[in-house]
């Protein structure tokens, strides 16, 4: 600790920290642009001078950067200091020479970190009155807008894009004071993490595209705190609505998930939300003009004891738990495809029995050696591998504190990590996006990556089963692999459920278990935003309720297009066999348009529930604004009959009814929750046109929806002092409107927000269990056949996302992957379509080949989740024939 003086006013800090980074800790306001607390300090943009004095007699003093300055003992500061103030004013005035001043026409202005600091700054009068330099924009795809004029040219967007997310294709042009921050050519910014560029520049350089065509002020949005719905890692949001549609999703800081950044899935896959597609009225048959009554008349009559009841992994606890009620827990099915189910079981088994921790992004942050068994984790999680990529620079922390240099220094960490990388392995089945940061790579078919797990835990630990006959390279590299592991104070084993292959996941625990270090970790992707909660809760397979149907006849499908889950004929087939088919869901799909009874379900953003991520972290979603009548929660719809129900009652009833979900109700604060006897307001208290509004339907200002399942109120009005900070709707603090505001909420800077991150862990680790000992042959291809390899990818494998307009403009088209010698003996080349067939008959489709250097002979990739890819199943077998013509699909 360090005692120092600032104005005069003596404070304990932890000595060594930035000095920038303790003034904004402590609540004090100081100017800053280049330093970001995810990327370290440069003292590039000299925003943030303050004056150090050598002691008390010294009276001159001199200028020093904040965000390069060591606090040391004794420490001796001003920022009051007139040459200070001074400094900073003039230093803002020169970055913003060539600034448009165009904040009523920035997107970014309301929120923006340049307008905050240039009002800090002082710099309120614009003197200059020469020419500006201005620049040409880019198109930069569907995600981000450009607009150069508005640069202060602080370097940040590069230093995430390039430095920080791993991007190539966002550059730093030109010289001197003449600099461009843009693609070599136009053309959408390639890297995953893209969008976050719009809450890292701190000006309007680079906006939401999606928020642009239905632009809002920031002030006149209501939120409330959400969870991502588009992959299991469960980052937090803060949806925006405004006249009943969701408009933006921005990052929503948690300390131990995803930090300060989102992937673009997640940022930009909102769209579904207000599609088109949307569900809005009851159909029962082809009747549209029924009534709510009729049509909650109708459920109930059909939720008898023997209906069937499918889940969802994309739908909340409650939803699930509330049809698991009604229909009773032998007619329960989980609604997953069969494969995935084995596989999510074998998660849930090892992570609750296993003896290893599941680490949080945080943790994953901080290993020392990490080995990626069967991921390609930018598709299947695309958070985790952002976490992935800062882990390799831990060697170079490491090597700079050695040096005494401090860690947050940026230039010398960079300048380390050339020699000092911390080791990442890993082993795929073709080319991963984390590949650049790798110490070593490994391509294989399923069985050939477990195999190789397995040798590496035996090489780790004798007693962990063998694979006999391994490849000597594979053997070799086995060996590297255990000696990086073995030395690593913080290893980390990540697996999932992406390759669809059980060995690998088992060989990826005996890897973990084999590890000597006690601070071990292992951590599994899942597919959908609650698929561990679906299978914490448990239930029966899909494929039973295909067997089961003709003897059952009824069927509620909540949430869920089986044509995702299983062969197109067997999803047939059980539909056509059950007598009456309820669908409850929110996007029209295969599955909805065969309903017999169709019932609109409210999303995420417009309901209440609870999720489970990879984790093993439930977290409460709540509704940011009401769904137009007649759409209702799916929970609403299933427990219409109920009226003394509540939502807490619900949560309280599934949290009884499972002793492993007992902790759910601490995720978030019931609806009596009061701070000072007040609820939260979803609006700002700037929020405008309460009164106008609804004007062109009716002069008088409509009554505010109530909301008694949750401590927020759909007004402007209620407690915004002492409101928990993860319960923060808006992230706002006087004079610091951007989400730099967000350093206001901390427990210490980049740390946890005070009074704690949100969710609550429900599996610690606890026992241990024995090696898993079934390791697979060698893959061979059988000869004139290839295996199906499901791939996913980010845009587009993901359901809900793929119904927005920008992610579905940036996934891939479908087509056949394949090995250049398998190709080459097919007869086709990238582009030519083929035929395939699966073995045991039945229709076949046509797809254009891909070329994919590195897939194993044998395997056939593709894309997981595209339209027109539904009959190709993972693991399935099929014949491929060089397309004559354009073919049937
Ligand atoms: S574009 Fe934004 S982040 Fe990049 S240098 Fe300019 S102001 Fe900074
Ligand atoms: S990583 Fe997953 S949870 Fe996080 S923002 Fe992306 S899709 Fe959403
Ligand atoms: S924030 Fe310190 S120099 Fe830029």
């Amino acid at each position: 600790m360090a005692t120092i003086e600032i104005d005069s006013v003596q404070y304990q800090v932890e000595a060594g920290e930035s000095l920038l980074s303790v003034c904004l800790a402590l609540g004090l306001d100081l100017t800053y642009f280049c330093w970001h607390p995810s990327l370290g300090s440069v003292g590039a943009c000299r925003q943030c001078a303050v004056m150090q004095y050598q002691s008390p007699e010294d009276k001159k003093g001199r200028l020093v950067m904040a965000c390069m300055t060591p606090v040391t003992d004794g420490m001796r500061i001003s920022l009051q200091a007139e040459q200070a103030r001074q400094f900073r004013s003039d230093n803002i005035e020169l970055l913003m020479i060539n600034h448009p001043h165009d904040c009523p026409v920035c997107e970014e202005g309301g929120e923006c970190h340049l307008q905050d600091m240039t009002l800090m700054s002082g710099h309120t009068v614009r003197r200059y009155r020469g020419q500006k330099r201005t620049h040409k924009n880019q198109y930069l795809g569907p995600f981000i807008n450009h607009e150069m004029n508005r640069c202060i040219a602080c370097y940040r967007c590069v230093r995430f894009y390039d430095d920080y997310a791993g991007g190539k294709d966002l550059q730093v042009f030109g010289m001197h004071n003449n600099v461009y921050f843009g693609r070599f050519e136009d053309g959408a910014l390639e890297n995953e993490f893209s969008g976050n560029l719009v809450e890292v520049c701190p000006t309007g350089v680079f906006t939401d595209r999606t928020f642009s065509a239905r632009y809002t002020r920031k002030w006149d949005l209501q939120t409330a705190p959400s969870v991502c719905a588009h992959c299991g890692l469960g980052c937090n949001t803060a949806p925006g609505e405004r006249y009943g549609e969701l408009r933006r999703i921005i990052n929503r800081y948690n300390g131990e998930i995803n930090g300060y950044f989102l992937c673009d899935r997640g940022r930009f896959g909102y769209g579904f939300v207000n599609s088109p597609e949307r569900i809005l009225k009851p159909r029962i048959h082809d009747r549209m003009d029924i009534t709510i009554d009729e049509a909650e008349q109708k459920l109930r009559d059909w939720l008898t004891d023997s209906a069937i009841g499918i889940g969802s992994p994309r739908a909340s606890l409650e939803a699930n738990f509330a049809l698991r009620s009604r229909v009773g827990e032998e007619n329960f099915y989980l609604g997953l495809d069969d494969n995935e189910q084995t596989l999510l079981e074998a998660i849930v088994d090892i992570m609750r029995s296993g003896g290893i921790r599941s680490p949080s992004l945080r943790e994953v942050e901080q290993a020392d050696a990490v080995l990626i068994l069967g991921e390609d984790v930018t598709h299947s999680a695309p958070r985790l591998a952002l976490s992935l990529r800062q882990s390799v620079r831990n060697a170079a922390f490491d090597r700079v504190r050695n040096l005494k240099i401090a860690p947050w220094l940026d230039k010398p960490v960079r300048e380390q990590q050339i020699d000092h990388r911390s080791p990442l392995f890993i082993a795929s089945v073709c080319a991963t996006r984390l590949d650049d940061a790798a110490t070593a790579t490994y391509r294989g078919a399923q069985e050939d990556i477990a195999r190789l797990g397995f040798a590496i835990a035996h090489n780790l630990d004798p007693q962990a089963p063998e694979p006999i006959g391994l490849h000597e390279d594979v053997r070799a590299l086995a060996v590297t692999i255990a000696d990086h592991l073995r030395q690593a104070r913080r290893p980390l084993v990540v697996s999932g459920t992406a390759s669809a292959s059980l060995a690998i996941i088992e060989a990826a625990y005996n890897v973990a278990k084999a590890l000597p270090a006690q601070d071990r970790q292992l951590t599994f992707t899942v597919p959908e935003s609650n698929s561990l909660g679906l299978v914490m809760m448990g239930g029966k397979r899909l494929q039973q309720a295909f067997e089961r149907v003709q003897a059952a006849g009824r069927v509620i499908i909540l949430e869920n297009d089986l044509y995702r889950r299983a062969p197109v004929w067997d999803v047939d087939t059980f539909l056509q066999a059950a007598q009456q088919v309820a669908v409850i869901d929110c996007l029209n799909s295969r599955t909805a348009e065969k309903a017999t009874l169709l019932l609109p379900a409210a999303t995420f953003a417009e309901s209440d529930g609870t999720l489970i991520n990879n984790e093993g972290r439930a977290q409460r979603y709540f509704q940011v604004y009401p769904a137009p009548e007649p759409v209702r929660c799916s929970w609403q719809w299933l427990l219409a009959d109920m009226t003394e129900l509540s939502f807490d009652r619900l949560t309280a009833a599934c949290a009884a009814a499972f002793p492993v979900l007992a902790d759910i109700r601490q995720a978030a604060p019931d609806a009596g929750f009061r701070v000072d006897g007040m609820k939260i307001p979803r609006q700002p208290h700037r929020y405008s046109g309460r009164t106008a509004m609804q004007a062109h339907i009716n002069v008088s200002e409509p009554r505010r929806p109530a909301d008694p399942e949750t401590p927020f109120t759909f007004s402007m009005e209620g407690a915004t002092a002492d409101v928990p900070a993860a319960l923060e709707p808006v992230i706002w603090a006087p004079g610091w409107n951007s989400n730099q505001a967000v350093n206001k909420f901390q427990d210490g800077i980049g740390g946890h927000l005070r009074g704690g991150d949100y969710g609550v862990r429900l599996i610690e680790p606890s026992g241990e269990r024995d090696w898993f000992r079934t390791i697979p042959e060698p893959f061979k291809p059988i000869n004139g056949q290839w295996r199906i390899v499901l791939l996913p990818h980010i845009f587009g494998s993901e359901e809900l996302s793929l119904r927005s307009p920008p992610v579905a403009e940036r996934s891939p088209a479908a087509c056949a992957m394949l090995n250049p010698a398998d190709a080459r003996m097919l007869g086709v080349q990238a582009g030519d379509n083929v035929e395939i067939h699966c073995i045991s008959g039945g229709p076949f489709i046509v797809l254009p080949t891909g070329i994919k250097p590195n897939l194993p002979a044998g395997l056939l990739g593709i894309t997981a989740g595209l339209p027109g890819t539904e009959r190709c199943c993972q693991t399935h077998h099929v014949i491929l024939k060089k397309a004559i013509g354009e073919g049937p699909l």
